[in-house]
């Protein structure tokens, strides 16, 4: 069975991950922790820098996430930022040196949902919120992704993003192929030292915005992909769909780009020998690593996205062992 964007479990999986009810009861159980370690390393900083140190040992570029969205208060946004300073400064110790590298290993991965984009003059805060982070990665010579969200915050991305670039180039984002928009994004956004990281998009949106099947999500993703690697910028490929990575392959190759001018990017805990594999044969891989507290909408977008994680789950909770 395989499951596509237009699995009828789809929806509701990703309504439930909006459910603080449902938030409850799953992150009580103690048989959900296990699972949960299967795609976020742990809930403390340590064990995402265990994580890292791990990866990068293994030929991987990482990106890590601290979990959190959708908060309510500029404190929860401020202890937000003081993670990600935390994070970075633990970077210094896993000894790598961005220097030498075209494409820097480490990098953060931000929501700015986290940072406070939906609060009362959110998007101001939110800038200033990734300023700060920036600055700090700078320093020790990371780079800074900020993460797409549901599709009524990606005017506003987009937004913060052009700011933070006037004095971080370096800065990425990400577009969602499943976004009837994004084809044309990703034209304007595929100049000279624009990394754009390209993912088929992981939230619930209605039909006037997205595109609902697996295969118009699929063609869309093939038709973006097309654009950034013939065009300037640096293309990150995030998916673990076998279709995809042949598909950058071949697009780079025919755009006449070497393996060090774009990347391929998965999850943590996610075709993990796949990874390893693509960097044999000479392929940039990065890891995407979340880790904090707040996994609940994480792993639920996980669980959404392939039966198999689904049924695991399931199992897991009626197991007696
Ligand atoms: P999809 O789920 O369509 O699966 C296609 C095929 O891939 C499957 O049929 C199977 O062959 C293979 N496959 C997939 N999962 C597998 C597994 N667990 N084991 C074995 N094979 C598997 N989304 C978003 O909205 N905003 C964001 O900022 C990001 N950021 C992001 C970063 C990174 C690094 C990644 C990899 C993904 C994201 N995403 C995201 C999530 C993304 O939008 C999407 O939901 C998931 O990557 C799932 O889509 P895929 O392209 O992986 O394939």
């Amino acid at each position: 069975m395989t499951f596509t964007l237009s699995n009828p479990l789809r929806p509701a999986i990703l309504a439930a991950s909006r459910s603080t009810r449902l938030e409850r009861g799953i992150s009580r159980s103690k048989l959900t922790n296990r699972l949960v370690k299967r795609f976020v390393p742990g809930a403390d900083e340590a064990s995402a820098v265990a994580a890292v140190r791990a990866l990068v040992e293994s030929g991987r570029f990482i990106s890590v996430d601290y979990l959190g969205e959708d908060i309510s208060h500029p404190d929860e946004a401020e202890a937000t930022v003081q993670a990600y300073l935390s994070l970075l400064e633990a970077y210094r110790s896993i000894g790598v040196d961005s220097s030498a590298a075209g494409a820097r290993p480490l990098e953060v991965s931000i929501k700015l949902s986290a940072l406070g984009q939906s609060l009362p003059d959110g998007e101001a805060l939110a800038l200033v919120n990734a300023r700060t982070i920036c600055a700090a990665a700078e320093e020790i010579g990371a780079w800074v992704n900020v993460d797409a969200e549901d599709h009524t915050t990606t005017d506003s991305t987009l937004r913060i993003v052009r700011e933070l670039r006037q004095e971080f180039p370096s800065v990425a984002t990400v577009l969602q192929a499943y976004l009837h928009r994004t084809e044309a994004d990703c034209r304007e956004l595929a100049h000279a030292g624009s990394r754009i990281r390209l993912c088929k998009g992981a939230y619930k949106e209605p039909a006037e915005v997205a595109f609902q099947s697996k295969d118009d999500v699929d063609a869309s993703y093939l038709r973006c992909l097309k654009v950034l690697m013939e065009g300037q910028g640096y293309p990150m490929v995030a998916s673990h769909d076998p279709q995809m990575i042949e598909a950058a392959q071949s697009y780079a190759r025919e755009a006449g780009r070497d393996a060090d001018d774009f990347e391929i990017q998965m999850l943590f805990g996610i075709r993990d020998g796949e990874q390893t594999r693509l960097i044999a044969d000479g392929l940039r891989v990065r890891t995407y690593v979340p880790f904090g507290n707040d996994w609940y909408g994480y792993f639920m977008r996980r669980l959404a996205e392939r039966p198999a994680n689904l049924i695991f789950f399931l199992r897991s909770l009626v197991s007696t062992k």
